[in-house]
């Protein structure tokens, strides 16, 4: 019976030792490999059964199985090793790039509209004395929700909003940040109070959320202003929006609305609206005409967000903005669809791209488009 069950043994390793040899590719190693030492492969499955023989032939197999288990995943890693080397070399061999060629003047690449408009918005807060920070993509609850006072009922918390990561052993879940303004936070907490005037700070980055048509995408980008001093007030933040909106879009006379809304980090809040008409063949002019177009979230930074980082909202006020930087772009150059922003496609990005030279500043111009 012993005598038996090792001879089956031995025949399956010098079965599955001859179809290593004989393995013309690496993912033929890999099916080898589950097929017999994967969850129910063939020698995992002697290893299983091994309970029903007694001590001594249990002491004896067991040996076996594992030498058997132990000499096969070496050649299985040694064959995959040899075809990662033989595809590397291959790949050597085929895709030689010539360093030495020099660029064709057709090919010169075209910078990203979204790059542009981050580039634009940049300059615009710039000259209005803004610096520019960042912060991480990867959030922890407190700073994407709980420190900006959303209440843990808010639907943003929700699993189908939000990305969130596996939990650590804690059971804490880290979320893909839903918004920029987190990074409101991170630097009012960097705030020395003992030596503090005033900071103006604008924030673009990447953004993300569980959307995806052709005006949502799972991964977008947001920019975030926060100003926060001893005297600042809500005709500050009008001023400082109006003033933004006009030379984004450069149009002077441009109507820019604010109207009553809500968000739980800031009291009162605002939705900022810019006057636009509609024209019968669906585009959009902006500036003129009847209709509102909502391009951006503000208000005055609560004082229950102040208190959390430590700030007395008796002696300093805030405000705070947030706008959809794709939305943005999509409306200053009409582009009609979201989705082709993140596809690569060169037709796409020949057509609503820019001239990477051409930065966009405040005396050389923000709209020199590049066709
Ligand atoms: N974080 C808000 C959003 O993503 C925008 C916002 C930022 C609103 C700052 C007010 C102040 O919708």
């Amino acid at each position: 019976m012993i005598s038996e069950l090792r001879n089956k043994i031995i025949d399956l390793s010098n079965e599955i030792t001859s179809a290593i040899s004989e393995a013309t590719n690496i993912n033929d190693v890999e099916d080898i490999r589950i097929n017999s030492l994967g969850k129910k492969g063939t020698i995992t499955l002697y290893l299983k059964n091994l309970r029903e023989y007694d001590e001594a032939s249990k002491k004896e197999i067991g040996a076996l199985i594992n030498d058997t288990k132990n000499k096969i995943n070496q050649l299985i890693i040694d064959k995959k090793s040899f075809f990662k080397t033989k595809i590397l070399n291959e790949k050597l061999i085929t895709e030689k790039i010539d360093v030495t060629l020099t660029p064709h003047e057709n090919e010169i690449g075209t910078l990203h509209p979204l790059s542009r408009t981050i580039e634009e918005i940049c300059a615009i807060f710039s000259d209005m004395d803004f610096s520019i920070v960042d912060g991480p993509d990867i959030e922890t609850d407190y700073y994407n929700f709980t420190a900006l006072n959303i209440p843990l009922e808010h639907p943003a918390r929700q699993e189908h909003d939000t990305f969130y990561l596996q939990p650590d052993i804690n059971g804490n879940r880290k979320v893909l940040r839903t918004h920029t303004s987190p990074v409101q936070i991170r630097t009012m907490e960097k705030i020395d109070l003992e030596n503090f005037d005033e900071i103006r700070y604008i924030i673009p980055g990447r953004t993300y959320r569980s959307d995806h048509d052709a005006t949502h995408s799972p991964m977008f980008h947001q920019c975030e202003g926060l100003v926060l001093g001893k005297s600042i007030n809500m005709g500050h933040l009008k001023g400082c929006l109006i003033d933004f909106c006009r030379t984004y879009f450069n149009v002077d006379d441009l109507p820019v609305r604010f109207r009553p809304s809500y968000f739980p980090f800031t009291e009162p809040s605002a939705e900022v609206d810019i006057g636009c008409k509609k024209e019968k063949d669906g585009s959009l002019s902006i500036g003129s005409g009847e209709d509102w177009l909502e391009i951006l979230g503000s208000g005055m930074v609560h004082p229950r967000v102040l208190e959390g980082v430590g700030i007395d909202p008796s002696k300093y006020q805030g405000f705070a903005f947030g706008m959809g930087l794709e939305r943005l772009t999509m409306l200053k150059y009409g582009i009609p669809d979201l989705r082709p922003f993140y596809d690569s496609d060169l037709r796409w990005l020949k057509h609503y791209g820019f001239m990477p030279v051409d930065n966009p500043s405040l005396h050389s111009g923000l709209n020199g488009v590049w066709s």
